[in-house]
Protein backbone atom coordinates (compact mmCIF):
# COMPACT_ATOMS: atom_id res chain seq x y z
CA UNK A 1 0.00 0.00 0.00
CA UNK A 2 2.63 2.23 0.89
CA UNK A 3 4.88 1.88 -2.21
CA UNK A 4 1.27 2.55 -3.89
CA UNK A 5 0.68 6.13 -2.52
CA UNK A 6 1.76 8.98 -5.91
CA UNK A 7 2.68 11.75 -2.90
CA UNK A 8 4.41 14.57 -4.53
CA UNK A 9 1.37 15.40 -6.39
CA UNK A 10 -1.63 14.45 -3.71
CA UNK A 11 1.11 16.60 -1.14
CA UNK A 12 1.19 19.24 -3.49
CA UNK A 13 -2.63 18.93 -3.97
CA UNK A 14 -3.59 18.87 -0.64
CA UNK A 15 -1.22 22.47 -0.18
CA UNK A 16 -3.09 24.03 -2.83
CA UNK A 17 -6.51 23.17 -1.34
CA UNK A 18 -5.23 24.45 2.40
CA UNK A 19 -3.65 27.58 1.00
CA UNK A 20 -7.07 28.09 -1.70
CA UNK A 21 -9.70 27.78 1.27
CA UNK A 22 -10.57 30.93 2.73
CA UNK A 23 -13.07 31.94 5.18
CA UNK A 24 -14.88 33.48 2.31
CA UNK A 25 -17.32 36.83 2.80
CA UNK A 26 -19.01 37.19 -0.12
CA UNK A 27 -19.99 34.93 -2.78
CA UNK A 28 -21.00 35.25 -6.00
CA UNK A 29 -24.86 34.95 -5.89
CA UNK A 30 -25.11 33.62 -9.44
CA UNK A 31 -22.78 30.39 -8.90
CA UNK A 32 -24.53 27.40 -7.92
CA UNK A 33 -22.54 24.15 -6.83
CA UNK A 34 -23.40 21.37 -9.26
CA UNK A 35 -25.25 19.20 -7.05
CA UNK A 36 -22.96 15.72 -7.58
CA UNK A 37 -20.53 18.07 -5.54
CA UNK A 38 -22.39 19.32 -2.93
CA UNK A 39 -23.28 15.41 -3.01
CA UNK A 40 -19.28 14.75 -2.45
CA UNK A 41 -19.01 17.44 0.32
CA UNK A 42 -21.87 16.04 1.87
CA UNK A 43 -20.43 12.93 1.96
CA UNK A 44 -17.23 13.54 3.93
CA UNK A 45 -19.48 14.88 6.60
CA UNK A 46 -21.07 11.49 6.90
CA UNK A 47 -17.96 9.50 6.66
CA UNK A 48 -15.81 11.69 9.28
CA UNK A 49 -14.85 10.02 11.93
CA UNK A 50 -17.21 10.78 15.48
CA UNK A 51 -15.79 9.36 19.03
CA UNK A 52 -17.47 6.00 19.80
CA UNK A 53 -18.31 6.15 16.33
CA UNK A 54 -21.72 8.24 17.42
CA UNK A 55 -22.40 10.45 15.07
CA UNK A 56 -23.82 13.31 17.78
CA UNK A 57 -24.83 15.61 15.05
CA UNK A 58 -27.43 16.21 12.15
CA UNK A 59 -26.98 19.13 9.47
CA UNK A 60 -29.73 21.34 8.43
CA UNK A 61 -29.39 22.80 4.82
CA UNK A 62 -31.39 25.73 4.29
CA UNK A 63 -32.09 25.53 0.75
CA UNK A 64 -34.75 28.10 0.49
CA UNK A 65 -33.76 31.85 0.84
CA UNK A 66 -36.78 32.70 3.28
CA UNK A 67 -35.60 30.06 5.15
CA UNK A 68 -32.06 32.15 5.57
CA UNK A 69 -33.70 34.85 6.19
CA UNK A 70 -35.36 33.73 9.56
CA UNK A 71 -31.43 33.59 10.99
CA UNK A 72 -30.32 36.50 9.19
CA UNK A 73 -31.10 39.19 12.19
CA UNK A 74 -28.63 38.05 14.81
CA UNK A 75 -26.30 35.97 12.59
CA UNK A 76 -23.48 38.82 12.89
CA UNK A 77 -21.23 36.67 11.48
CA UNK A 78 -22.67 35.91 8.17
CA UNK A 79 -25.47 38.86 7.78
CA UNK A 80 -22.95 41.25 5.82
CA UNK A 81 -22.72 43.56 9.04
CA UNK A 82 -19.64 43.77 9.18
CA UNK A 83 -18.63 44.54 6.02
CA UNK A 84 -21.51 46.08 3.91
CA UNK A 85 -22.59 43.71 2.06
CA UNK A 86 -25.06 41.03 1.54
CA UNK A 87 -22.77 38.71 3.80
CA UNK A 88 -22.88 34.75 3.19
CA UNK A 89 -26.28 34.30 4.09
CA UNK A 90 -28.04 35.98 1.10
CA UNK A 91 -25.18 34.88 -1.32
CA UNK A 92 -23.64 31.28 -1.09
CA UNK A 93 -24.80 28.62 -3.08
CA UNK A 94 -25.16 26.10 0.09
CA UNK A 95 -25.86 27.24 3.52
CA UNK A 96 -26.24 24.82 6.44
CA UNK A 97 -26.12 24.03 10.45
CA UNK A 98 -25.06 21.51 12.45
CA UNK A 99 -26.91 20.47 15.35
CA UNK A 100 -24.88 19.02 18.17
CA UNK A 101 -26.58 15.76 19.63
CA UNK A 102 -27.40 16.79 23.63
CA UNK A 103 -27.99 14.00 26.53
CA UNK A 104 -31.73 13.76 25.55
CA UNK A 105 -30.08 11.13 22.59
CA UNK A 106 -25.65 10.73 23.69
CA UNK A 107 -26.60 10.43 27.18
CA UNK A 108 -25.23 6.50 28.18
CA UNK A 109 -29.00 5.40 29.20
CA UNK A 110 -30.41 6.72 26.25
CA UNK A 111 -32.63 4.79 24.48
CA UNK A 112 -30.77 6.12 21.10
CA UNK A 113 -27.45 4.66 22.11
CA UNK A 114 -28.45 1.28 21.81
CA UNK A 115 -30.59 1.57 18.56
CA UNK A 116 -27.47 3.41 17.01
CA UNK A 117 -24.83 0.66 18.08
CA UNK A 118 -27.56 -2.26 16.98
CA UNK A 119 -29.13 -0.58 13.88
CA UNK A 120 -26.30 1.55 12.39
CA UNK A 121 -23.17 -0.12 13.47
CA UNK A 122 -25.06 -3.37 13.89
CA UNK A 123 -23.13 -4.78 15.94
CA UNK A 124 -23.50 -7.94 18.13
CA UNK A 125 -25.16 -8.13 21.36
CA UNK A 126 -21.76 -8.73 23.49
CA UNK A 127 -19.80 -5.91 21.70
CA UNK A 128 -23.05 -3.86 22.40
CA UNK A 129 -22.97 -4.51 26.31
CA UNK A 130 -18.73 -3.38 26.25
CA UNK A 131 -19.78 -0.19 24.44
CA UNK A 132 -22.09 0.51 27.14
CA UNK A 133 -19.57 -0.16 29.77
CA UNK A 134 -16.89 1.73 28.45
CA UNK A 135 -19.07 4.55 26.96
CA UNK A 136 -20.57 4.87 30.49
CA UNK A 137 -17.13 5.29 31.96
CA UNK A 138 -15.98 7.55 29.61
CA UNK A 139 -19.30 9.82 30.13
CA UNK A 140 -18.92 9.61 33.63
CA UNK A 141 -15.21 9.06 34.57
CA UNK A 142 -12.58 9.87 32.06
CA UNK A 143 -13.93 13.16 30.63
CA UNK A 144 -16.89 14.01 33.19
CA UNK A 145 -19.59 14.66 31.10
CA UNK A 146 -22.05 14.80 33.40
CA UNK A 147 -25.05 17.10 31.70
CA UNK A 148 -26.78 17.31 29.17
CA UNK A 149 -25.06 20.43 27.86
CA UNK A 150 -21.35 18.99 28.71
CA UNK A 151 -22.68 15.95 26.25
CA UNK A 152 -23.43 18.81 23.56
CA UNK A 153 -20.41 20.64 23.68
CA UNK A 154 -18.68 16.95 23.63
CA UNK A 155 -21.32 16.09 20.17
CA UNK A 156 -20.27 19.95 18.69
CA UNK A 157 -16.37 18.87 18.91
CA UNK A 158 -17.17 15.71 16.67
CA UNK A 159 -19.21 18.78 14.55
CA UNK A 160 -15.91 20.09 13.82
CA UNK A 161 -14.52 17.23 12.22
CA UNK A 162 -17.34 17.05 9.72
CA UNK A 163 -17.03 20.67 9.20
CA UNK A 164 -13.00 21.04 8.28
CA UNK A 165 -13.44 17.76 6.07
CA UNK A 166 -16.55 19.37 4.06
CA UNK A 167 -14.36 22.59 3.52
CA UNK A 168 -11.28 20.84 2.79
CA UNK A 169 -13.05 18.61 0.30
CA UNK A 170 -14.68 21.81 -1.21
CA UNK A 171 -11.53 23.31 -1.58
CA UNK A 172 -10.28 20.15 -3.33
CA UNK A 173 -12.96 20.52 -5.68
CA UNK A 174 -12.33 24.75 -6.21
CA UNK A 175 -15.25 25.48 -4.25
CA UNK A 176 -15.30 28.04 -1.35
CA UNK A 177 -16.65 28.00 2.11
CA UNK A 178 -16.87 29.61 5.77
CA UNK A 179 -17.67 28.30 9.33
CA UNK A 180 -19.70 30.71 11.18
CA UNK A 181 -20.10 30.79 14.43
CA UNK A 182 -21.24 34.29 14.54
CA UNK A 183 -24.80 33.81 15.80
CA UNK A 184 -26.77 34.07 18.91
CA UNK A 185 -27.66 31.24 20.29
CA UNK A 186 -30.87 31.65 21.82
CA UNK A 187 -32.76 33.82 19.16
CA UNK A 188 -31.56 31.04 16.81
CA UNK A 189 -32.73 28.26 18.66
CA UNK A 190 -36.13 29.75 19.13
CA UNK A 191 -36.32 29.64 15.26
CA UNK A 192 -34.78 26.50 14.72
CA UNK A 193 -37.78 25.08 17.08
CA UNK A 194 -40.17 27.49 15.93
CA UNK A 195 -39.70 26.72 12.07
CA UNK A 196 -38.04 23.16 11.86
CA UNK A 197 -39.26 21.76 14.84
CA UNK A 198 -35.71 21.20 16.77
CA UNK A 199 -36.16 20.74 20.33
CA UNK A 200 -33.40 22.83 21.91
CA UNK A 201 -33.72 20.13 24.80
CA UNK A 202 -32.66 17.62 21.95
CA UNK A 203 -30.36 19.62 19.94
CA UNK A 204 -27.57 22.85 19.96
CA UNK A 205 -26.87 24.83 16.99
CA UNK A 206 -23.12 24.38 16.97
CA UNK A 207 -21.69 26.07 13.91
CA UNK A 208 -22.43 27.00 10.54
CA UNK A 209 -21.50 26.54 7.27
CA UNK A 210 -21.68 28.30 4.35
CA UNK A 211 -20.45 27.18 0.75
CA UNK A 212 -20.44 28.72 -3.24
CA UNK A 213 -17.80 30.63 -5.27
CA UNK A 214 -16.00 33.71 -4.41
CA UNK A 215 -17.22 37.30 -5.24
CA UNK A 216 -13.90 38.03 -5.02
CA UNK A 217 -10.17 37.31 -4.16
CA UNK A 218 -9.79 37.55 -0.21
CA UNK A 219 -8.65 41.10 1.02
CA UNK A 220 -6.18 40.12 3.49
CA UNK A 221 -3.37 37.44 2.41
CA UNK A 222 -3.28 34.30 5.20
CA UNK A 223 -1.23 34.42 8.03
CA UNK A 224 -0.57 31.69 10.41
CA UNK A 225 2.11 31.30 12.85
CA UNK A 226 5.34 29.63 12.39
CA UNK A 227 5.40 25.87 12.69
CA UNK A 228 7.87 25.70 15.64
CA UNK A 229 5.39 28.38 17.54
CA UNK A 230 2.40 25.78 17.40
CA UNK A 231 4.09 21.94 17.48
CA UNK A 232 6.43 20.45 19.45
CA UNK A 233 7.86 17.51 18.84
CA UNK A 234 9.72 15.59 21.57
C1 LIG B 1 -15.34 27.81 14.21
C2 LIG B 1 -15.15 29.01 13.36
C3 LIG B 1 -16.09 30.01 13.39
C4 LIG B 1 -15.97 31.14 12.53
N1 LIG B 1 -16.97 32.08 12.48
C5 LIG B 1 -16.92 33.02 11.52
C6 LIG B 1 -18.03 33.88 11.30
O1 LIG B 1 -19.03 33.85 12.00
N2 LIG B 1 -17.97 34.75 10.28
C7 LIG B 1 -16.86 34.84 9.47
O2 LIG B 1 -16.87 35.65 8.52
N3 LIG B 1 -15.78 34.06 9.67
C8 LIG B 1 -15.79 33.14 10.66
N4 LIG B 1 -14.71 32.31 10.85
C9 LIG B 1 -13.53 32.47 10.01
C10 LIG B 1 -12.27 32.82 10.77
O3 LIG B 1 -12.29 34.17 11.16
C11 LIG B 1 -11.08 32.52 9.84
O4 LIG B 1 -11.08 31.13 9.59
C12 LIG B 1 -9.75 32.91 10.43
O5 LIG B 1 -9.68 34.30 10.60
C13 LIG B 1 -8.59 32.47 9.52
O6 LIG B 1 -8.73 32.95 8.23
P1 LIG B 1 -8.86 31.99 6.96
O7 LIG B 1 -9.89 30.96 7.29
O8 LIG B 1 -9.30 32.90 5.85
O9 LIG B 1 -7.50 31.37 6.70
C14 LIG B 1 -14.82 31.24 11.72
C15 LIG B 1 -13.86 30.22 11.74
C16 LIG B 1 -14.03 29.12 12.53
C17 LIG B 1 -13.03 28.01 12.46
Amino acid sequence: MKDMLPTADIQNQIIDAFTFRHACKVFDPDAKIPEDQFATILEAARLSPSSFGMEPWQLLILDSPDKRELFRDFTWGANGAANGSEGQLRTASHFGIFLAHTGATMKYDAPYINTHLKEVKDLPEEVIAFYDTAYRKFQEQDFGLLTSEQIAEWSARQVYIALGNMMTSAALMGIDSCPIEGFELAPAQAVLQEHFGVDPAEYKPAVMVAFGYRAADPVHPKTRRPLDMIIRRV
